[in-house]
């Protein structure tokens, strides 16, 4: 019966039924995974070089996040944030002491936590309300969030949104600078900018930004949700640059697979939040903060890991872009990853699908990879070869 087949089809066929179009799903199946393996509802394997969008770090099946999943179970699955329990503090507490901040305000996502910086800046700021962002950034779908994202296609069926954001291009010191006034009230930035196609920002650039808060009291905020907790070799990208903001935020790997957001805040914000001025029912579950402490710790361990295979793939892919014409650009670092095509990036992420290889794209022609920090070296190689197949033998570049 209908009801109860969980076959592919019948997913897909009760999906069309009964669930919003939001989403453009590639008729792909995963039903479980172990370390960097994904296998679909026949068993087949596939390597998985997105990782959910970077939220898988510790890859599949983690022992420890299983093991917590299992002790906690029979626990406190939530006790709302009128009443105190360990799990929030033992991560806030990580977080604070290796990002040299503050605090930590936990939420469920992503857009929530830039929702939150948002806010928390407006009480930093008060009477100031113009932003300053980034054109091809991403920060989130709801409404504050979205304000801030520079990608029209993404906003202007909402318009009109949260007034008074200024959109610069990445990495242009001069308009930056001619943007941020005594009006300003916070500046968001991603370190290395993840849905505008893998665009790591110069250090120039953000020391820049830096500066122009300190002159105008603008709240300098880098959302890390897509390039934090050790994506780029560091557990915070801005570790890298020298650049410290005045808040971070975080999400994506952050609750081990469940839904947990962050905001860490520095000097600049504290002391202006008081009770009532922000919350969440849901935001710092006992469970998700639980296994976020186990992604830190096991984080941790994994940076130089991260560094010197991301070195290592680096390097293989600019052998690749050196033998391919398909392949315009590189950019990357850690397990960050975008490749830029002369084509399509959709079709050639079906074909490497086809081949076993999970990858994803950014914009129209770049391939994104945001692999578990635990991938094998060998699904890497797998992937170049694949690649290399899926583009066809192009041209000798260097003749
Ligand atoms: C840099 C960045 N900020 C914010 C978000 C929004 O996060 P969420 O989807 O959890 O709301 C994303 C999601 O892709 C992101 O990459």
């Amino acid at each position: 019966m209908l009801l109860h087949d969980e076959s592919p089809l019948a997913v897909e066929e009760r999906e069309r039924a009964f669930l919003l179009g939001t989403y453009n799903r590639t008729p792909f199946h995963p039903r479980s995974g172990r370390g960097a393996h994904l296998f679909d509802a026949d068993g087949k394997p596939y390597w998985d070089l997105l990782g959910g969008i970077a939220v898988n770090v510790l890859g599949h099946r983690h022992p420890r996040l299983v093991k917590t999943l299992r002790d906690e179970a029979t626990g406190l699955l939530h006790i709302s944030n009128l009443y105190y329990h360990p799990a929030q503090g033992l991560l806030a507490e990580r977080l604070v002491r290796a990002s040299g901040m503050l605090r930590a305000f936990f939420c469920n996502s992503g857009t929530e936590a830039n929702e939150a910086a948002l806010k928390f800046a407006r009480l930093a700021n008060p009477g100031r309300s113009h932003v300053v962002a980034l054109k091809e950034s991403f920060h989130g779908r709801t409404l504050g969030s979205l304000s801030m994202t520079g990608h029209d296609a993404y906003r202007e069926p909402f318009a009109p949104l949260v007034p008074g954001v200024t959109f610069i291009e990445p990495n242009d010191v001069a308009a930056l600078e001619a943007a941020i006034t005594e009006e300003t009230c916070a500046i968001f930035l991603e370190p290395v900018m993840g849905e505008g196609g893998i665009i790591p920002l110069d250090v120039d650039f953000l020391a820049a930004a830096r500066k122009a808060a300190d002159r105008t009291g603008a709240i300098l905020v880098f959302d890390e949700i897509q390039c934090g907790l050790g994506r780029t070799g560091t557990m915070f990208a801005f570790e890298q640059t020298g650049i410290v903001p005045d808040a971070v935020t975080l999400a994506k790997p952050l609750g081990g697979g469940l839904p947990l957001g962050a905001v860490v805040i520095g000097p600049a914000l504290d002391g202006f939040v008081k009770p009532g001025h922000h919350g969440t029912t849901f935001g710092g579950n006992p469970l998700a903060c639980r296994l976020g402490a186990i992604v830190f710790d096991e984080t941790r361990k994994l940076l130089p890991r991260v560094q010197t295979m991301g070195d290592w793939f680096g390097n293989e892919l600019r052998k690749l872009q050196a033998r391919s014409s398909a392949i315009v650009d590189v950019r990357g670092s850690g397990l960050m990853w975008g490749i830029e095509l002369d084509r399509p990036a959709s079709a050639v992420a079906r074909e490497l699908l086809a081949h076993g290889i999970v990858v994803g794209t950014a914009r129209e022609k770049v391939l994104r990879l945001l692999p578990p920090y635990v991938t094998p070296k060998k699904a890497l190689s797998e992937f170049i070869g694949a690649l290399e197949s899926v583009l066809g033998v192009t041209t000798e570049k260097a003749a």
